[in-house]
């Protein structure tokens, strides 16, 4: 009998499972009904109608044991919690920045920064939009303008760092509105909204020299900034040797300040930071964080939760935990392209983005084709995605109609640490006959809108 030659060695997750969690599986029959109560938006269903959740990678991660045991250790004095202080070493040690203040959880810091930087009229330059960040930066009287190159908008474009940002449009923007009107560039990476997408370290650089010429400040939300460091280790010239926290702290150490939405790269349930080098910019947060929050040493968490996220902070670099997370989502996107299924090129690092226009062209884009797939996956296994659309992208400020994004896509977004190939193949295989069948799929109408974000509250109705 001829036997199979061994051509590969195999990777696999750096840990292994103690705790297990049970998922409840469903019939085709509960989720039509689930759906339908929820107007089609995955956002409004209930968790317990959900069978594989790749709604977010947000909160969503699997807590090491140290960090759990660190859990145990939690301060919770009102002020001066030990906790604080430990978070607070690790910060300056990763993130390299001085001065410190917590959050509950990303927008709040969004919240603060905005109203600490921004005055009415003013201007944010940023490499493409995300949808928390956005509002902050418009509800403080920002106008936010999107100066990411233009591959980003691209789905099949394989540029290696789709999260660059065009140095020409910035510079016209600088031109045309005046450098005083722009207290802050904006940059995050990898970009959520164009898939994922990193940035390079000298593209970082050259919006430095511009920011510095002009006297701007460069802001950063950081919130996966471990995994945006390792494609620079993967893709750039001169990082193969770094270390992630190596390229972590040189990617920090060109901005004033940054934000992290510590739900992602710390791998916590909840929390948030503040952090920059501007003591002036600090001490006003600080202040402003007792009014919105709580005291500055615990900014809406508990001792432990901070336990937790410092914790998670030596974990968020460790290379091998980031091969693992990202490995998993190459894993899926190529799996769905064995079916042929289109998504958004290179697959990016905390999710796979399926493009809806590609995947439902008889739909037009105000027909919601992201809600829509979104919802007849959910329907087909309860595998449960997010739209990255058009219902996103929310309306024009000034003439009230929908934006309509170049970018139409189900977000399937990998919680860290939390399923195995197993349920990566069935999310795949429900997405491939979902595909098969694409023909015979109707589009929505939104028959519900809120105000704000209107993504996370809206409802729909089959056309
Ligand atoms: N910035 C980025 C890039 C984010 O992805 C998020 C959240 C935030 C800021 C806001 O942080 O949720 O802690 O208040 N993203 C989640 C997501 C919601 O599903 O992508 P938050």
């Amino acid at each position: 009998m001829a036997k199979k030659k061994v051509t590969k060695r195999s990777w696999a997750e750096p840990f292994k499972i103690k705790v297990v969690e049970p998922i409840k599986m469903t019939t085709r029959e509960n989720r039509e009904k689930a759906i339908i109560e929820a107007g089609y938006n995955t956002f409004l269903l209930k968790s317990d109608d959900v069978y594989i959740d790749l709604l977010t990678d947000s909160g969503t991660n699997a807590m090491s044991d140290n960090q759990w045991a660190g859990m145990m250790l939690g301060d919770e004095s009102y002020a001066g919690s030990k906790n604080f202080y430990t978070l607070w070493d690790k910060i300056k040690q990763y993130y390299g920045m001085p001065y410190f203040v917590p959050t509950h959880q990303g927008r709040a810091a969004e919240h603060m920064v905005s109203q600490i930087l921004i005055k009415e009229g003013d201007y944010i330059p940023g490499n493409m939009y995300f949808t928390t960040t956005r509002l902050h930066q418009e509800l403080a009287g920002a106008t936010f303008v999107d100066v990411i190159i233009k591959e980003a908008h691209n789905p099949v474009s394989n540029h290696p760092f789709k999260g660059n940002t065009d140095l020409n449009k910035l510079e016209d923007l600088i031109n045309k509105v005046g450098a005083k009107k722009i207290p802050y560039v904006c940059i995050a990476g990898p970009v959520n909204m164009a898939g994922g997408q990193p940035f390079s370290m000298a593209n970082l650089l050259e919006v430095k020299e511009l920011c510095k010429k002009h006297k701007i400040k460069l802001w950063f939300d950081a919130t996966r900034a471990c995994e945006n460091a390792y494609f620079i280790k993967l893709r750039e010239e001169g990082y193969q040797d770094k270390t992630i926290a190596q390229i972590l702290k040189e990617m920090c150490s060109h901005f004033d300040g940054l934000w992290v939405s510590a739900k992602k790269d710390l791998m916590v349930n909840i929390g948030g930071i503040l952090a920059t080098r501007n003591k002036k910019v600090y001490e006003e947060a600080r202040n402003m964080v007792v009014i919105y929050e709580g005291l500055h040493t615990y900014g809406g968490l508990a001792g432990r939760d901070m336990e937790a996220m410092a914790r998670g902070m030596d974990e968020m670099v460790m290379f091998d935990n980031i091969k693992a997370r990202v490995g998993q989502v190459e894993y899926c996107g190529k799996r769905l392209q064995e079916y042929g299924v289109p998504f958004v090129k290179p697959i990016g690092g905390h999710a796979i983005f399926l493009d809806a226009k590609k995947f439902l062209p008889h739909l037009k884009q105000d027909q919601f084709p992201a809600q829509t797939l979104a919802s007849e996956i959910y329907a087909d296994s309860g595998v449960r995605g997010m739209e990255r659309g058009i219902v996103s992208a929310g309306r024009n400020r000034d003439t009230g109609e929908h934006n309509y994004p170049k970018l139409e896509l189900v977000r399937l977004t990998f919680p860290r640490r939390v399923y195995t190939q197993a349920h990566i193949d069935v999310a795949v295989e429900s997405i491939a006959t979902v595909y098969e069948n694409r023909n015979k799929i109707k589009g929505l109408k939104m028959v519900y809108e809120p105000k704000y974000l209107r993504f996370f509250q809206a409802r729909f109705e089959k056309l």
